[in-house]
């Protein structure tokens, strides 16, 4: 079945509000489309846990700062359709900046010290942007559960935080990074590299796998780990790194000394001109 396209946030409330009157759940894979297979596995799970799937495509000019690519970001909308159709996505709601933000728009939603370090110190802005469009695509799609990728582990800690302080009544659902068979994240920007790009991109991956193998060798010092993932950075040319980072999953702060049971290696490179992200859970 065609899923029910529109840019309208009335249209995508209406239809929402017709299925919570038949007891149906809603699940929302919110995206800013060129949609690959890392957005079509959220929306299977979206489809496995819900009777209703909404996908939400727009590029967000609140989360770019002026130097960044919205003007470029990758756009492929018949492509996006196809994806949504063959998952069996029952609403696709792509409106215009203007929609989202009409004249007179001027409110904003802020987390404060979970936006603030990693990505947040880079993209100054980049998070707010984020929780207010995430705030109002919950308020048009009023989903049951929302679906992240663990890839953008800053923005689902973000997002699930927003979600517990202001009383939202939805799950945030985390969901798996999908890989290319080399190992690069699937990200809509792997589609800026050049080829040589391309190879210099598999760093990143690499550098995450020198950082679990030095655990693996029982290794539990934060600082030791974060070189491991930082010399495997340095030795490729094309990479310029933003941030490689030892943190507590949940606060994000950099591990002090020995990690606890659990920490999160992440890292921001640009390879050219692309910014590439990347963790792993150690
Ligand atoms: O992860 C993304 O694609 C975006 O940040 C999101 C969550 C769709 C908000 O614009």
């Amino acid at each position: 079945m065609n899923p029910e396209v529109t840019s309208e946030p009335e249209r995508v409330l209406n239809a929402v509000k017709a299925w919570k009157k038949q007891g149906l759940s809603v699940g929302l894979v919110p995206t800013m489309g060129f949609l690959h297979e890392g957005h079509a596995s959220l929306i299977r799970r979206a489809r496995l846990d819900n009777d209703r799937v909404a996908v939400s495509i727009f590029v967000n000019p609140k989360q770019f700062s002026p130097s960044e690519d919205l003007d470029s970001y990758p756009r492929d909308m018949e492509h996006d359709l196809e994806i949504c159709r063959a998952e069996g996505v029952d609403l696709v709601f792509n409106p215009e900046p203007g929609q989202m933000y009409p004249d007179g728009f001027q409110t904003s939603v802020a987390v404060d010290k979970l936006a603030s370090g990693l990505c947040g110190a880079s993209r100054p802005g980049h998070f707010t942007g984020v929780c207010t469009v995430v705030s109002k695509l919950f308020n048009i799609t009023r989903p049951d559960r929302a679906y992240f990728g663990r890839k953008d582990a800053q923005q689902l800690a973000v997002i699930k935080r927003m979600a517990r302080d202001m009383n939202m009544d939805v799950e945030i659902v985390g969901c798996p990074t999908v890989r290319e068979p080399d190992g690069l994240a699937k990200s809509s920007r792997n589609s800026y590299l050049d080829a040589e790009e391309r190879k210099a991109a598999l760093c990143l991956r690499n550098a995450l796998l020198r950082a679990e193998e030095t655990v693996a060798r029982g290794t539990k010092d934060a600082a030791e780990i974060r070189a491991a993932a930082l010399k495997a950075l340095e030795a490729e040319p094309l990479a310029r790194i933003d941030y490689v980072a030892v943190v507590d999953p949940d606060s994000l702060e950099d591990a002090q000394g020995e990690i606890g049971e659990k920490a999160l290696v992440a890292l921001a490179v640009f390879i050219g001109r692309t910014r590439l992200i990347d963790n792993t859970l150690i």
